[in-house]
């Protein structure tokens, strides 16, 4: 029987080769303005060539406002169209298809840059962990935020890229709107489910009306919110049930795909679910302290001793025992409720697991991060045999909480015969250079 990983995967604009997509990751690798870099094209090149069929890009901002950190390549201005018809071009010399993730960080900003001081969001409540300031966008910057989005679409299209995700997951704008924990509006923004994704709603239209329905357009979604994993007097967020209805209203508004992950923030115990590596924390943190009102707070009360320990056992209690599939129940429940493709994120490793996944038709494709960084051939291992790497990703997010300060690679010492090897592995996404 033919193996379910490289069946390809059709959409109506679009089809990839296999069932495995790159997930959305990236490091700080661009300009402070937002324009893109060598770097970031070697970064996506790694895995085009690592055989994956589609890439998903890391958080690109729709607006300056909406950036979460420097350095990231943004598409909120035709300037930058140039540089992701480089990037697309050189992709697809791999047979791989590259799909561009629009994106809006709202209130949750971790180094925005020093030109918007606040955030926007649903709220003017502050973010609770770390104390991200905000103002709470009135309609016509939500309107202007829905043109945004469009635009984004727009130029992604002329681009020559292969379609756009919205990120709407993980805490950022969408997830303040759709988030029965965050959005506490009384507008028609505001209230039921029907309400708080007006916002997702609206923009998935003005996308269709901008580009037609000729482009790819998927959603990613935090099926499960779990907004009190780390503040327990906070709200738990959304259920299931009502992902699967915005799930429902975004195929219904014209989406062709839904990518699904979880959590209300980012990171989250359930996403990157992993480790938490306390010596690793100040790196993380440290970058941003000028960032949020509690986090100078949190840095001093959990950097070390007991308020670290403390922290750790609560993160890894709160991501459970599940990694590997984490979302695989939620992929499913929705995948039950439309008829387009789900795409499933969340530790995957394991051939046999992700075939399994898409045999019981618990989703349709997965999508992987940092397996991937750890093993950028992940795909070529599968099609010559392995069902795991021999050298597989720990989970030890030491990625993730390198990411403010380092270029992002795998940091995980023990996977390396030296650290000198580790060292090469993380510096080789600086070759070739921009200029010889
Ligand atoms: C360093 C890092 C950066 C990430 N950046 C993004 C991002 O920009 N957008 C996004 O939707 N998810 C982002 N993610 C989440 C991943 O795309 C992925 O969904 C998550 O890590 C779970 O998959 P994995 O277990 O295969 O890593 C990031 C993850 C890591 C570790
Ligand atoms: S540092 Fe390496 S092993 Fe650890 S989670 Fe990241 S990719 Fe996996």
């Amino acid at each position: 029987m033919a193996d379910a990983i490289f069946q390809p995967l059709v959409f109506p604009n679009l089809t990839v080769k296999n069932r495995i997509f790159r997930s959305n990751i990236s490091g700080r690798f661009d300009n402070y303005d937002g324009s893109g870099t060598q770097t970031r094209i070697n970064w996506e090149l790694k895995f085009a060539r690592g055989g994956v069929g589609a890439i998903i890009s890391s958080f690109v901002p729709v607006a300056l406002r909406g950036r979460i950190l420097i350095n990231y390549a943004t598409i909120h201005e035709d300037s930058r169209i140039p540089f992701w018809r480089e990037l697309g071009k050189q992709v697809h010399e791999h047979d791989c298809r590259f799909i561009l993730q629009l994106s809006h960080g709202g209130r949750q900003r971790d180094l925005p840059g020093f030109e918007y001081p606040k955030g926007l969001s649903s709220t003017d409540k502050p973010e609770p962990l770390n104390g991200f300031e905000c103002e709470r966008m009135t309609k016509a910057q939500i309107k202007e935020a829905v043109d945004a989005f469009a635009q984004g679409a727009r130029r992604a299209k002329e681009a020559g890229l292969d379609g756009v995700e919205l990120h709407a997951a993980n805490g950022y704008l969408f997830t303040q709107f759709l988030s029965s924990a965050i959005n506490d509006r009384e507008d028609e923004y505001g209230g039921p489910i029907e309400n708080r994704a007006r916002f997702l709603v609206e923009v998935i239209q003005a996308i269709r009306k901008e580009v037609g329905t000729g482009f790819h357009l998927q959603v990613k979604i935090s099926s499960t919110e779990h907004n009190d994993a780390l503040v327990p007097w906070e709200k738990p967020g959304n259920t299931i049930e009502d992902s699967v209805k915005v799930a429902k209203m975004a195929e219904t508004a014209g989406a062709n795909a839904l990518h699904v992950s979880a959590g209300s923030t980012f990171p989250h115990p359930k996403n990157p679910a992993g480790d938490f590596p306390m010596d690793e924390y100040a790196k993380y943190y440290d970058a941003m302290i000028s960032s949020g009102t509690r986090v100078f707070q949190n840095y001093t009360l959990f950097r070390e001793g007991l308020g670290a320990k403390l922290f750790h056992s609560t993160w890894i209690r709160a991501r459970g025992e599940v990694i590997e599939g984490i979302n695989l129940p939620d992929a499913a429940r929705i995948k039950q409720a439309v008829s387009i493709p789900v795409i499933c994120t969340g530790g995957f490793q394991t051939a046999s697991l992700i075939r399994s996944a898409i045999e019981q038709g618990k989703c349709d494709a997965v999508s992987i991060a940092r397996p991937l960084v750890a093993n950028n051939d992940l795909v070529k291992q599968f099609a010559a045999g392995a069902d795991r790497p021999a050298i597989p990703c720990t989970y030890c997010n030491r990625c993730l909480l390198n990411v403010l300060e380092n270029p992002l690679g795998c940091y995980d010492e023990t996977r390396f015969g030296s650290r000198d090897e580790m060292i090469g592995q993380i510096l080789s996404v600086f070759d070739p250079p921009p200029f010889r």
